[in-house]
């Protein structure tokens, strides 16, 4: 017995030794954890339980007859995070580069296959070299069944994609099918195609960092979530969020320790500027209602012009959606559209309420954003929001005209709760288009025409644009003080805490989201 308890430990060992110490140390001079370091930040002590550690490939092309690749390039299994059940893969790319083969695949797919059954988040550990080579397309069919699981399991458990190395060509596609991505700064790089084939195929010059490094995956793409100086910082993080999260679509977020929501917040009444041409910090507003310090902002630098984010309102977690007057007029464009739609959707599928601030002039005029489709993306905002059936609750800070005010959370797209401060101004356009339409002739024709125009808009704004007009036809439920604002939403949330979904009808397998 003794010598095969040996055997077995001398087998564990190896695997465990992964791709030898020269790597490891090459790993780590980079600043990078090793696949099974990473599991240990994620997990909580002594949980991690692995699965599947002696699968090997059974490869024979080019030099894999009998090679030994330790557990095949990728750690996999489950345990807990602040006690609740996660699955988790993390890539070893001090193994082959951690890229992924037949097996590789079969391993992530077998608990992928688990925390769905089991209703437990997923978490994956990107850093890879992507296709095995030697494993062709028994490598492609590989990625093809992990991209059909992350479908599979979308709005049904949370799945986080953690990308702390290279994750090149299709590779990145399973993290875009999940609901976020989170990015190591300096370290992680998510591309198509990396710089050299561009560099052959178009001629542009660029390194790897510039392309697909988290700051231009946060700022220029979109298709970062969240991004980190390090591997520690973001391990943290994701501990913190994994615990805000329901586990399923079935379960509701945990409400913790309530924080009085008769906590106002004085400040909120002093934010809005006298003028309406004048730019403030919606995240201001943001603060005074969510409880302190338990706001998570997500794609921060991307589509500046609109803010979303998680948080919690006297202990209930909830989406937060806004307008950031700040970039853009707090315009809806294309990007802040798909920002605000992903959003509302991700909210809706695990049971967050989601609550929405709004300063918005309307979708942004221009040639570039018709010609991008900014029909085709503003949908998706209307199409999120009508679909949603998490409570819903709105508050108009200041300007909601149009089709924005519609989108953004309106009772006519069913908001539960519509609320306004008194400096809202809600109408089909706004002032300065409204009277060169209207009272063009007026304008024209006046002695001095500039000095009418500004007379008709102020006037407009008064007496056409108040929310108490819209609170007359019942499309606002209350015009509010500002400093009210955190009670009133608790109180909301509270009431709308039972609120049921209505069933999908047999013969609609599934929308048709406007993409
Ligand atoms: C097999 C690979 C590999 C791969 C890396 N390695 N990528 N082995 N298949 N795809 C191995 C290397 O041979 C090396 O082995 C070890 O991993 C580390 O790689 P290095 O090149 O030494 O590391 P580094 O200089 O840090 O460069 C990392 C890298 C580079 C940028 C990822 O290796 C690279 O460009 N790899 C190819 C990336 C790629 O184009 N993949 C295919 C994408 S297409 P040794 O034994 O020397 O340590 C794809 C299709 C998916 O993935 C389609 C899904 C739809």
């Amino acid at each position: 017995m003794r010598g095969e308890h040996e055997d077995l430990l001398r087998r564990l060992n190896r695997i465990k030794a992964g791709g030898g110490e020269e790597r490891i140390a090459r790993q780590h001079e980079r600043g990078k954890y090793t696949a099974r370091e990473r599991l240990e930040l994620l997990f909580d002590e002594g949980t991690f339980v692995e699965m599947g550690a002696f699968v090997q490939h059974r490869s024979s092309q080019f030099d894999m007859a009998g090679r030994e690749v330790p557990a095949d390039g990728v750690v996999t299994g489950h345990g807990e995070v602040n006690g609740k059940t996660v699955y988790a893969f993390s890539q070893d790319f001090t193994t082959m580069g951690g890229s992924l083969g037949e097996m590789h695949a079969q391993k992530i797919c077998r608990i992928m296959d688990q925390a769905l059954q089991n209703g437990s988040p997923f978490v994956g550990i990107n850093d890879s070299g992507g296709a095995r080579i030697q494993e062709g397309v028994d490598a492609l069919n590989g990625y093809g069944e992990i991209f059909r699981r992350n479908t599979m399991a979308s709005g049904v458990i949370p799945q986080l994609s953690v990308i702390a190395g290279p994750c090149a060509g299709g590779a990145s596609y399973s993290p875009a099918l999940t609901d976020m991505i989170l990015m190591v700064e300096d370290t992680a790089r998510m591309f198509i195609t990396g710089p050299a084939v561009i560099n052959s195929v178009t001629g542009e010059d660029i390194d790897a960092n510039q392309l697909g490094g988290a700051h231009a995956h946060a700022a220029k793409s979109g298709v970062a979530h969240l991004t980190y100086p390090d591997e520690d910082s973001l391990f943290a993080e994701l501990r913190w969020l994994l615990g805000l999260l329901p586990s399923n679509s079935s379960e509701l977020p945990a409400v913790t320790e309530a924080v009085p929501p008769e906590v106002n917040a004085p400040q909120l009444a002093a934010i809005v500027p006298q003028s309406p041409r004048k730019g403030y910090d919606m995240q201001r507003v943001i603060n005074g209602v969510v409880d302190e310090q338990s706001f998570l902002p997500i794609q921060p630098s991307f589509a500046s012009n609109a803010i979303i984010g998680l948080g919690r309102i006297a202990g209930r977690v909830v989406g937060i959606l806004a307008n950031q007057p700040r970039f853009l007029a707090g315009c809806l464009d294309i990007d802040s559209s798909d920002k605000i739609a992903r959003h509302v959707r991700f909210c809706d599928a695990f049971n967050i309420p989601v609550v929405t601030f709004v300063d918005t002039p309307g979708y942004l005029p221009g040639v570039d954003q018709e010609h991008g489709g900014i029909i085709r993306h503003g949908a998706k905002v209307l199409y999120a929001y009508s679909e949603a059936q998490v409570p819903k609750i709105s508050v108009v800070v200041r300007k909601a005209y149009g089709g924005a005010y519609l989108a953004m959370c309106s009772r006519s797209l069913g908001a539960d709760v519509a609320l306004a401060w008194p400096t809202a101004e809600i109408a089909v356009m706004g002032p300065e288009g409204a009277c060169n339409i209207v009272f063009r002739r007026e304008i024209n024709s006046a002695e001095d025409p500039e000095q009418k125009r500004q007379e008709k808009i102020s006037d407009y704004r008064e007496r056409f644009a108040n929310p108490y007009i819209a609170a007359s036809r019942g499309y606002i439920d209350a015009v509010i003080q500002p400093q009210q604002t955190r009670c009133r939403v608790a109180e909301a949330l509270k009431a709308l805490s039972g609120k049921r979904r209505s069933r999908m009808p047999d013969d609609k397998p599934h929308g048709n989201f406007p993409v």
